[in-house]
C-alpha cells in the first residue's frame, strides 16, 4: 500500500532531476519504421564485438551463474592494479564507467557543495551532481567544443568538491595532451577531487601516453570503461584509478555485488587480449579518418574528433536525422548538448560507414533545397 503524503514528497523532491537519454535500439527503430535490418552508430560501442577470449570465459562462467559473483570483484582488481602498475586498493569497478561516475560524485559532494565540469562535458557530471543534491557549475567551452581549462580553474570556490573533465570528450570529441591536463591539476586546490574520464583512452592512447603513471593530483581519479574500444557495453564495466583513501571512501557507497559474474569473467579475458583491442582501435581511427574527410567533402563537418565517434553539423540536422532513420541508420542527437545543429556518429564497420555516407549523400542535397 503505498502512502499518497510521503509519494507526493518523493516525487517533489525528484521531478527536477532529467533521466539520462541513451542511443535509440535497434529493436526500437525496427518497430517505428516497420523496418527488417537497423544499424545503430548511437553510442559509440565497438562495431566489430568484443574479443573472442572475452566470449569465451563468459560462456565457460555460466556454469557459475547460479552463484553470486565475487563481490570485490578480486580476480579483475588484480588484473587491472598489474595492468596499471598500482595497488589493488586503489582501484574502484564499477557498473560501467557510469556507476563510477556517480559513487565519486555520491561520495564526495552533497547539498551546499559545487561541481565543476564542462558546458559540453558528458552529461551523466551534471545529472550525477544533481542526483546527489550538489550545485553543478557549467563552465562554457572558449570556442564552442573544447574545455576551457583556465576557466574551470577559475571557477573553483571554496564550495568546490569535484572537478570532472573528460578527455577525449563525450560528445564533442576534443582532447587536451596530458601536459596541459598537469598544468590544469597543478593550478587547482590540493582538496578537490579531480576526476579525469578517460571513457575513449585507447583511442589516443599512443598520443597521451600513460596517463594513470604520469599525470599527479593528490584528489586525482581517473576513470576508464571496458564499454568502448574492449568492446563489452552490454555487460557494464568500468573502473576508476585513484589514491586508496578516495578508492576507501567511495567503495562504501557500492552495492556488495555490483560487477555481476558473466561481466567480471569477461572483462579479465579482455583486458588480457591487448592486441585485439587495439588491432580494432587502429581499424576504428582509419574509418573515422575516412568518415570524417567525407562529412569535410561535403562541407557538414562538425570538427575533428579524437574519439571513435564523428560529428556532422547542419542547420536541418533533425531532417538529416529523419531522413537516417527512415533508412535504417541510427545517429545520436546532441540537443541535450545544447547543440541542436550536430548528430554524433558513432564509427561503424567499413560496411556500415559506407551505407551511412551512401544514405546521407542521398539526404543532404534534399534537406540543402529546403533551407
Ligand atoms: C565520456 C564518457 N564517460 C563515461 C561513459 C560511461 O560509459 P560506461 O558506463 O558504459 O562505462 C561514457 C559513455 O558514453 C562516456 O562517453
Amino acid at each position: 500500500m503505498v502512502h499518497i503524503d510521503w509519494l507526493g514528497r518523493a516525487v517533489t523532491q525528484t521531478s527536477t532531476l532529467h533521466p539520462y537519454i541513451p542511443g535509440k535500439p535497434v529493436e526500437t527503430l525496427l518497430r517505428e519504421k516497420g523496418l527488417d535490418r537497423a544499424v545503430k552508430l548511437a553510442s559509440n560501442e565497438n562495431p566489430y564485438g568484443s574479443s573472442p577470449k572475452a566470449i569465451a570465459a563468459i560462456k565457460k562462467a555460466a556454469t557459475e551463474v547460479h552463484r553470486y559473483p565475487d563481490g570485490d570483484a578480486t580476480q579483475l582488481k588484480t588484473s587491472l592494479a598489474a595492468f596499471h602498475a598500482v595497488a589493488a586498493d586503489q582501484i574502484l569497478i564499477g557498473n560501467g564507467s557510469n556507476e563510477v561516475l556517480e559513487l565519486l560524485i555520491r561520495t564526495f559532494a552533497g547539498p551546499g557543495d559545487e561541481v565543476v565540469y564542462a558546458r559540453r562535458g558528458f552529461i551523466v557530471y551534471a545529472l550525477a551532481a544533481q542526483a546527489a543534491g550538489a550545485t553543478g557549475i557549467a563552465v562554457p567551452e572558449s570556442d564552442g567544443l573544447t574545455h576551457n581549462l583556465d576557466a574551470m580553474a577559475a571557477a573553483v570556490t571554496d564550495q568546490t568538491k569535484i572537478v570532472c573533465i573528460a578527455n577525449p570528450n563525450n560528445p564533442t570529441g576534443t582532447l587536451h595532451d596530458n601536459k596541459a591536463i598537469q598544468t590544469f591539476l597543478d593550478s587547482l586546490p590540493r582538496d578537490v577531487i579531480v576526476i579525469v574520464d578517460e571513457a575513449y583512452y585507447e583511442f589516443v592512447a599512443d598520443q597521451l601516453g600513460d596517463s594513470v603513471q604520469n599525470l599527479s593530483h593528490p584528489g586525482l581519479v581517473i576513470s576508464r570503461t571496458f564499454s568502448k574500444a574492449y568492446g563489452l557495453a552490454g555487460c557494464r564495466v568500468g573502473y576508476a584509478v585513484a589514491n586508496h583513501t578516495i578508492i576507501g571512501l567511495a567503495n562504501r557507497f557500492r552495492e556488495p555485488f555490483n560487477i555481476n559474474l558473466l561481466a567480471q569473467a569477461a572483462a579479465v579475458a579482455a583486458l588480457d587480449d591487448r592486441e585485439w583491442v587495439m588491432e580494432h582501435v587502429a581499424k576504428t581511427l582509419a574509418e573515422r579518418d575516412r568518415l570524417e574527410t567525407a562529412l569535410q567533402s561535403m562541407g557538414i563537418s562538425g570538427g575533428h574528433s579524437f574519439a571513435n565517434f564523428v560529428l556532422l553539423r547542419h542547420t536541418q540536422s533533425s531532417a538529416i536525422l529523419q531522413g537516417l532513420e527512415n533508412h535504417g541508420i541510427i545517429p545520436r542527437p546532441l540537443a541535450p548538448y545544447g547543440m541542436a545543429d550536430y548528430l554524433r556518429i558513432s564509427v561503424g564497420t567499413a560496411g556500415e560507414n559506407t551505407e551511412f555516407l551512401r544514405i546521407l549523400e542521398t539526404i543532404v542535397p534534399h534537406v540543402d533545397e529546403t533551407e
